[in-house]
């Protein structure tokens, strides 16, 4: 079965065809790296780019983190061969590979028909697949796409660049906020109209953390490219979280530490949980069913929410007992 519940607070793009970043990106503090074979490798780069992912992944040390393959996408004619190559020669220390633009549930059985295969005549474990959801037609079949494979597919991540190429949206930055995605208040007292910004994302994003959890799938979000604006990261961050979305790309080393930050439950949160399941087991054992604490009413979906906490708390322990 793949890894349902593997930590996926960051997720770091490290170029394949720049061996120097790829040695390094496994001491990052990242959840998982992913190495690229797709869009941030040239035409001309991409047999020497498999190369370097080889042999990043045979030589260097991947216990810190989980380590997945972008391959390029089902409609190029590189996809084959990043799959039979990479897998082949380095399956051994792959958790996963992503594949890019998957329109449909047959882009994910094509690649695990071929994974089922290399993985049979070369005696690998199981390689788990995420899948980026990014196109007009991916996310019109999201649902059918997060209900297949299910012994395969971990992770559904929302590719907001090429989603906004796909759909035609206009956009001004990767993933960051649209000035032009607003509503105009009436005037107040004053003849003021305020004008609010929303979040052009709102409806994808949401979509894709259904069908993730619908389907026991981790919700990922994609990249945000202003790499010297912490605050607009840590902001999108926050608000994927509160739709439920358990991690995000970095495509620079200094988005890690925001993401593991923004997805890792707060100190006040964990104890707030803990407190909601202690109140809630001495209910139940008086025979009640809600109780009152700090003023708020909780009932049995508290003890749920709360659990969801205390669990992901106790991976992160559990990560970070590990890597030290
Ligand atoms: C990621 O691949 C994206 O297109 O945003
Ligand atoms: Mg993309």
């Amino acid at each position: 079965m793949p890894s349902k519940d593997r930590l996926h607070r960051s997720e770091l793009a490290v170029p394949g065809s720049n061996p120097r970043m790829l040695e390094k990106a496994s001491t990052l503090g990242a959840d998982v790296v992913f190495m690229d074979l797709e869009d941030a490798v040239a035409p001309a780069e991409k047999e020497e780019a498999r190369k370097h992912v080889i042999r990043a992944l045979t030589h260097h040390d991947w216990s810190r983190c989980a380590v997945s393959v972008r391959i390029n996408g089902l409609d190029t004619p590189y996809c084959y061969r990043d799959i039979v190559e990479v897998v082949e020669q380095a399956g051994k220390r792959i958790d996963t590979l992503l594949i890019p633009k998957v329109n449909a549930p047959a882009d994910i059985l094509f690649v695990a028909t071929l994974l089922a295969q290399i993985e049979s005549s070369k005696g690998l474990k199981p390689i788990g697949i995420h899948a980026l959801i990014e196109t007009a037609r991916g996310m019109a079949n999201i649902e059918d796409i997060a209900a297949t494979c299910p012994e395969r597919l971990e992770a559904l991540v929302f590719g907001v660049a090429d989603f906004a190429a796909s759909t035609q949206a206009r956009v001004t930055t990767m993933g960051g906020a649209n000035p032009d995605y607003a509503v105009l208040t009436h005037s107040d007292d004053d003849g003021v109209r305020a004008r609010h910004w929303n979040d052009q994302w709102h409806y994808a994003l949401s979509r894709l953390v259904v069908a993730c959890r619908a389907y026991g799938l981790r919700p990922i979000d994609g990249p945000f490219s202003e790499i010297q604006d912490p605050d607009g990261y840590r902001v999108a961050a926050r608000a994927a979280a509160a739709l439920g979305v358990e991690g995000k790309w970095a495509i620079h080393p200094s988005q890690i530490a925001l993401a593991n930050e923004v997805f890792t439950p707060t100190e006040a949160e964990v104890a707030r949980a803990r407190r909601i399941l202690a109140a809630m087991a001495e209910a139940a054992s008086k025979g009640q069913g809600a109780v009152m604490l700090d003023g708020r009413m909780l009932d049995a979906a508290s003890i749920r929410q709360a659990e969801v906490v205390v669990a992901k708390m106790e991976r992160i322990e559990a990560r970070e007992e590990m890597v030290a």
